[in-house]
């Protein structure tokens, strides 16, 4: 059941009932007001007749006692009526009835009977002693008046509660429709379309909502970016690495194993020829070649895996990524210094800083033509270890060409962890200086140390 359908039927029950309170309400007034009105004018008729048979006294004739019930002719209330000694019917008065009539079941609901008072004539009176002046109530009049009036009443309750109900219908309808539509923005998101605004006119309560709605889908549109960039990243450093390992591998790997074929060919050809003395040098020939060969692929390894240098610690990590760079470019100058022994490092700051220590060591080599780098890990008082990386390089440009995934990553690295990251050229003489700090804890009893 839509929650539209269940407001607005609740409201209908509630006008419902309104309605049928106020009909009661009215229906017991009405009894009420039957009630005095026939009470009162009973009361009147009866003193009417009793003064009128006082005034008379001996001379009360059957003449007079007609002309009494007559003078009740036209009432609208109260019927008269003379009965003779034998209770036989003298004389009768005629109502005037109203046009609108009740029908049974609101004279049943009012519930007011006639009441009737006998008056029974003095024996003076000669020409119809024994008599009886009968009054009798009738409430079919008043009890149409409040016929009408009731129903006036009702049809006016009824033309509030139908306006009220539309009203509320059109602004229910109105406030369903933004959440309908705010229900529609969501359901983009959750598909992916990030490309949903909400109109922020409206009602101040809907506006509020539709700029946190907006600021939200602002947010995730930044952060899809942002991960589209990142995922590019990665594309482009794999197929870097990818590239960079196929050339390691044929330009380190395959002349040594050339080298090897051609061993292996000697070492047949001299032991056909019975030649054996020679056949020892190019064994070892062989042995070293190979040597050669498990050295390139444990380093290629390493640098395919590089979370499993860290199983050995940072240092270890960071001496290996420097020695396999050292290796390619012997003319630059690496200095290392890492200070964490007092530090317990969590495992993704671990490979943050580690990540971030070689992208900073890849972009100096490949952008500023270092003559040296100098990478230092150090603890910092406020429990966290700083990382800095200084070339000697070019610098930035002026402006930095593009400010390329690999910055946004090591600076979202960064802010994943809650700590910071910074990149510029050195203060003092040419290159770049990056610097990152990322949280992490003190080893117990060391905290003092540090702070001092
Ligand atoms: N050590 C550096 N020396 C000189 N320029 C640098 C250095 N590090 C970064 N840059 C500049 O910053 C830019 C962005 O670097 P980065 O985000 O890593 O992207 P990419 O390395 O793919 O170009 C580089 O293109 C380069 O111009
Ligand atoms: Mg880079």
């Amino acid at each position: 059941m839509s929650l539209r359908f269940r407001l607005l039927t609740s409201i209908a029950a509630v006008l419902v009932v309104v309605l049928a309170l106020g009909e009661a309400l009215l229906c017991w007034r009405a009894t009420n007001i039957v009630e005095v009105e026939m009470r009162a004018s009973l009361a009147g008729a009866d003193d009417i007749v009793h003064q009128a048979l006082a005034q008379q006294g001996e001379r009360l004739t059957a003449g007079f006692l007609t002309s009494l019930v007559a003078s009740f002719n036209g009432q609208r209330h109260i019927r008269a009526a003379l009965f003779d000694s034998r209770h036989k019917l003298a004389a009768r008065s005629q109502t005037t009835m109203s046009n609108d009539i009740a029908p049974a079941w609101f004279s049943d609901l009012i519930g007011v009977g006639s009441q009737t008072i006998r008056i029974p004539l003095p024996d003076s009176a000669n020409e119809m002693p024994n008599g009886v002046f009968e009054l009798q109530t009738d409430p079919a009049n008043e009890i149409a008046e409040a016929w009408g009036q009731a129903g006036e009443t009702f049809m006016i309750m009824l033309l509030f509660c139908a306006g009220a109900f539309v009203a509320i219908y059109a602004v229910a309808g109105h406030s369903l429709g933004f959440f309908s539509k705010f229900i529609g923005a969501l359901q983009n998101i959750s598909d992916g379309n990030y490309q949903t605004d909400m109109s922020e006119k409206g009602p101040p309560e809907f506006a509020s909502v539709a700029r946190g709605f907006n600021r939200m889908v602002e947010r995730l549109r930044e952060y899809e970016s942002k991960n589209r960039a990142l995922q590019e990243q990665i594309l482009t450093q794999q197929e870097e690495e990818r590239a960079e390992v196929a050339r390691d591998l044929h330009d380190e790997v395959g002349p040594y194993l050339f080298a090897v074929n051609v061993d292996a060919d000697a070492i047949l050809r001299l032991a056909t020829q019975s030649k054996t003395a020679e056949i020892p040098e190019r064994a070892l020939a062989i042995r070293e070649a190979v040597m050669h060969v498990q050295k390139y692929v444990k380093a290629i390894l390493r640098q395919l895996r590089p979370s499993a240098t860290l199983d050995f610690g940072l240092q270890v990590a960071i001496s290996e990524l420097t020695a396999f760079w050292q290796n390619r470019n012997p003319t630059i100058r690496f200095t290392v210094q890492i200070e964490i022994d007092r530090m317990i490092i969590d495992r993704p700051v671990e490979d943050a800083a580690y990540r971030i220590v070689q992208e900073s060591i890849s972009n100096a080599i490949r952008h500023g033509q270092p003559t040296a780098i100098s990478i230092s890990i150090e603890p910092r008082p406020e429990n966290g270890i700083s990382i800095t990386v200084i070339d000697d390089g070019k610098g930035l440009r002026p402006a930095i060409a593009h400010a390329g995934t690999g910055l946004v990553g090591m600076a979202e690295r960064a802010r994943a962890l809650n700590g910071t990251f910074d990149i510029a050229d050195c203060t003092e003489g040419s290159g770049v200086k990056v610097s990152a700090c990322l949280p992490c804890r003190a080893r117990p009893g060391q905290e003092m140390e540090l702070a001092n």
